[in-house]
């Protein structure tokens, strides 16, 4: 792996948990084993680390999982994040299915915003991507995140061909009636999904293309992220295409990875692990070791990543 130039970590994601509700495909097996609980970081421990990195520049902290919803009260960490001095945005990505019973908490907890993730709008679809029915729930909570006051809300779609790749111009429909911001994702090979699936894979072009079939797309700034955005002629609406395998993104990449058991990660694909959960459990030099981390870690990012990943999404958090 050949090393970039240190970069300016920003941006924090946080995998609360390794469990879902659902199984899908590209994210982890249907037998699953999941992290043994005791292992996994309490409130306390992760804003002990949080607080550290947002001392040292991190600006917004994103919420993953797993699904974090499955996490009973993470509500009570969003607010725990947001009282970090220093003002961190806390985001949150989601599944969406548990969201419709949560929603008003994680607004009144202070969340900031939400990335959904939504595949098909198909229920059948839905039951065979995710191994779980439930297309419903999501949809509810769609609404139920608008309801309680949520602007600024993504949808996230990793597409597949011959699977859910028809279904773009639908997706486009729906979101741009909501006012949400519609990515489409291409396929990243993780071992979670044994680096298969990847006749399923359709690129970043093939992408375009179909998405300027339902009508033409206007660059505009890309920002931080890792999409190439666009603004829709026809509708004024904004969408956005995450190609990590045609056009990887590496080396703008301001972000840190810290696993639901205290794995902090310089990158996605690459790992440059380094556990901190001892650290951070003995209580002893907790804020020099977290910064000598974070230094270490922002020096071993990717110049680009080889292209998949040894790791299973859901134990990273995406
Ligand atoms: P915004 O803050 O709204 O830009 O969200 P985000 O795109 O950073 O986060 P989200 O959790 O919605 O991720 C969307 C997709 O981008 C998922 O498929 C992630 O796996 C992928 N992704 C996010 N960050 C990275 C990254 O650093 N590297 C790679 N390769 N993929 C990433
Ligand atoms: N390829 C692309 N995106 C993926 N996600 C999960 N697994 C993969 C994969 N193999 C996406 C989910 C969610 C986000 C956190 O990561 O759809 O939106
Ligand atoms: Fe759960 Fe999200 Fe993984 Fe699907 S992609 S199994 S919803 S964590």
């Amino acid at each position: 792996m050949e090393v970039g130039a240190p970069r300016t970590i920003t941006y924090l994601r946080v995998s609360v948990t390794d469990r879902c509700n659902l199984r899908c495909q590209y994210c982890m097996p249907e037998d699953q084993t999941f992290f043994d609980r005791s292992d996994v970081l309490t409130f306390e421990e992760i804003r002990s680390v949080a607080t550290v990195l947002v001392d040292h520049g991190v600006r917004k902290i994103r919420l993953t999982g797993g699904e974090p919803l499955v996490r009973r009260d993470v509500h009570k960490l969003v607010a725990m994040l947001k009282a970090i001095p220093g003002e961190p945005q806390v985001v949150m990505t989601t599944n969406g299915s548990l969201l419709a019973r949560q929603a008003k908490a994680l607004k009144d907890a202070g969340l900031d915003r939400l990335n959904l993730s939504i595949d098909t709008l198909r229920p059948d679809r839905f039951e065979r991507i995710s191994r779980r029915p439930g297309l419903p729930d999501v949809l509810a909570g769609v609404d139920a995140a608008r309801d309680a006051g949520f602007t600024g809300t993504k949808i996230n779609t990793v597409v597949m061909g011959g699977i859910n790749d028809d279904e773009i111009p639908d997706l486009l429909d729906y979101a741009a009636a909501r006012d949400i911001e519609q990515r489409f994702i291409e396929f990243m090979p993780m071992a979670s999904n044994d680096h298969g699936l990847a006749a399923q894979r359709v690129p970043l072009s093939e992408i375009r293309r179909r998405i300027e079939a339902h009508g033409p797309l206007e660059p505009c700034e890309r920002g931080s992220g890792p999409a190439d955005r666009f603004i829709r002629k026809n509708t004024g609406a904004r969408v956005g295409i995450i190609a990590a395998i045609s056009l990887p993104f590496c080396e703008t990449c301001n972000r840190l990875r810290l696993t639901a058991v205290g794995t902090m990660r310089s990158c996605l694909f690459e790992g440059g692990e380094l556990s901190v959960r001892d650290l951070v459990r003995s209580g002893v030099g907790v804020e020099q070791g977290l910064v000598d981390a974070l230094e270490h870690l922002r020096r071993i990012k990717p110049v680009v990543h080889e292209g998949y990943g040894y790791v299973q999404m859901n134990q990273v958090g995406g």
